[in-house]
């Protein structure tokens, strides 16, 4: 395919999936925001797992850290307007600090990024000490945004 005819087709791509974002329902958007926020929890548990010694699979380190990098860039787009109400815990602040809410999301992008890094340069035990600040990353979210 012509370079210039893939570049159309991906710009089509975005829009359209773009725009059927917004008109999803809002029950939906929530329960699938919260299955990228479980899925989340899953690989960050499961990376203790692994780092705390109690899971032998030197292999797995790095599919676990780039699903949790692949989810985390996933949270700006999952909390659009019209989102908060329903069943959800998150706040309605959310919405009117979103360029804040949006900063702790990059921040958990941009750690999660760093043990990608770290897993393919064989630097575990950095990773273990990294971790730590990876769950104050999400506490610092949940702290301002979400419902206890
Ligand atoms: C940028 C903000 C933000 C960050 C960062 C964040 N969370 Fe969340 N989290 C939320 C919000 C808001 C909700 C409530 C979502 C809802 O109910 O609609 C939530 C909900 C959850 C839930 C409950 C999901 C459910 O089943 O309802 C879990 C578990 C969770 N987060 C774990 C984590 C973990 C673990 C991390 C860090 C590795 C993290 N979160 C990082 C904002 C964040």
């Amino acid at each position: 395919m012509k370079p210039f005819l893939s570049i159309i087709i991906f710009c089509c791509t975005i829009c359209f999936s773009y725009s059927a974002f917004s008109e999803d329902d809002s029950e939906d958007v929530i329960k699938y925001r919260q299955n990228i926020m479980k899925t989340i929890s899953a690989h960050h548990k499961s990376l203790k797992l692994l780092s705390a010694g109690r899971i032998t699979q030197p292999e797995q380190w790095l599919p676990q850290a780039q699903g949790l990098n692949n989810m985390a860039k996933m949270l700006p787009t999952a909390f659009p307007e019209e989102s908060d109400f329903g069943d959800t815990d998150a706040k309605e602040s959310i919405w009117e600090n979103k360029a804040d809410f949006n900063k702790k999301a990059d921040a958990l992008v941009k750690l999660s990024g760093k043990l990608v890094s770290l897993i393919e340069q064989d630097e575990q035990k950095q990773v273990s000490e990294l971790l730590p600040e990876v769950s104050q990353s999400c506490k610092n979210c949940h702290r301002d945004y979400r419902e206890k």
